[in-house]
C-alpha cells in the first residue's frame, strides 16, 4: 500500500516455508497489514470474500494499528474480508486479554468492515467446550471447503516455547485430526484456551507466521533448522496440505537462522 520500496530478504526453507525477513518490527507489521490489504484485493478481483483468521500477539497488534490508519483504513476493501480468530482466551470480549476484543478495539471497530463479517469466539456461552463447538459449526456453515473448510489466510504467532495458536507443547491438541476447533485446559497457564486445530489450520490456502524480536531467535532457529519434534515445538505441526506456508519475521528474530547470511 505504501509508495516506498521496503527492503526484505527471502530465505527458502522448502517444505518448512518461505521466510521473509523485514528490517525491523515496524516493517514486519507493515508487511502484515499489506498482506491483509492484498488478500482483500484478490477477493474483490474474484468477486468473492476472503476468510481470514487473526492471531493474538504483539505484531498483529501493531498491524491492527496500521490498518486503522492511513492509507490502509480508507483503501482496504473491508467488505471483502470475513474475520475469525485462530485462538482465544476464556475471557469476555471486553477483557484486555481477549484476542478478538483487542483486534476490535485496535482496528475492526474503527474501519468499515460489516459487523456480520466479524466472528469472535462466543465466550459468553456456558463453558469453553460449548464455545469451541459453536465456532466449529459456524466455520462449517460459513467457510467453503470440503471435507475441511479452507481459510484464505490464517495468521499465526509463535511463542518463545514454540507454541502457536493455543497449541502448547505436550498437549493432545497438537495431534487432533478430527475436530476443527477445541477447548482445552493449559496447565502451565492455569487457563482454558480455545484453538483451531492443526487439521483446520493445515487446510488453509495460505498460513503466515508473524514472528518478531530477539527473544524469538533461538526458538525460530530450532523450529526451522532443527529436527522435527511437534510435541516439543508445536509450530512445526503447521504444514498446509495444499497451501503455502510463509514466515514473516524481523531481522532480530531471524538472527540465528542457519540460512540467514544477513549482517546484523
Ligand atoms: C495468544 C496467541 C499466541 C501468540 C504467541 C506470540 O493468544 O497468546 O495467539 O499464540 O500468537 O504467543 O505472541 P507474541 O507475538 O506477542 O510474541
Amino acid at each position: 500500500m505504501r509508495a516506498e520500496k521496503k527492503s526484505e530478504t527471502v530465505l527458502d526453507y522448502e517444505e518448512r516455508g518461505q521466510v521473509t525477513v523485514a528490517n525491523d518490527s515496524e516493517a514486519l507489521a507493515d508487511m502484515a497489514a499489506t498482506l491483509i490489504a492484498k488478500t482483500a484485493v484478490h477477493a474483490k478481483d474474484e468477486s468473492r470474500v476472503a476468510y481470514v483468521a487473526l492471531s493474538g500477539g504483539s505484531t498483529p497488534k501493531r498491524m491492527g494499528q496500521l490498518l486503522a490508519s492511513a492509507p490502509f483504513a480508507s483503501e482496504v476493501h473491508w467488505d471483502r474480508l470475513v474475520f475469525f480468530w485462530g485462538d482465544e482466551r476464556w475471557v469476555p470480549l471486553s477483557s484486555p486479554e481477549s484476542n478478538a476484543g483487542e483486534a476490535k478495539r485496535t482496528f475492526l471497530d474503527l474501519v468499515p468492515v460489516p459487523a456480520g463479517q466479524v466472528h469472535p469466539f462466543d465466550t459468553s456461552l456456558d463453558n469453553p467446550a460449548a464455545a469451541a463447538s459453536n465456532m466449529a459449526d459456524l466455520i462449517r456453515e460459513t467457510v467453503p471447503g470440503s471435507p475441511v473448510p479452507r481459510f484464505d489466510l490464517i495468521l499465526l504467532g509463535m511463542g518463545d516455547d514454540g507454541h502457536t495458536a493455543s497449541l502448547f507443547p505436550g498437549t493432545e491438541a497438537i495431534q487432533e485430526q478430527e475436530s476443527l476447533v477445541i477447548a482445552h485446559y493449559i496447565e502451565k497457564l492455569d487457563a482454558e484456551r480455545l484453538t483451531f486445530t492443526p487439521a483446520l489450520i493445515n487446510a488453509a490456502k495460505h498460513v503466515v507466521f508473524l514472528v518478531g524480536g530477539a527473544g524469538k531467535a533461538a526458538t525460530l532457529h530450532h523450529v526451522l533448522d532443527g529436527g522435527i519434534d511437534v510435541d516439543r515445538l508445536p509450530s512445526q505441526v503447521i504444514r498446509p496440505v495444499d497451501g503455502t506456508l510463509t514466515w514473516m519475521v524481523d531481522r532480530a528474530a531471524a538472527a540465528e537462522l542457519e540460512r540467514n547470511d544477513l549482517d546484523d
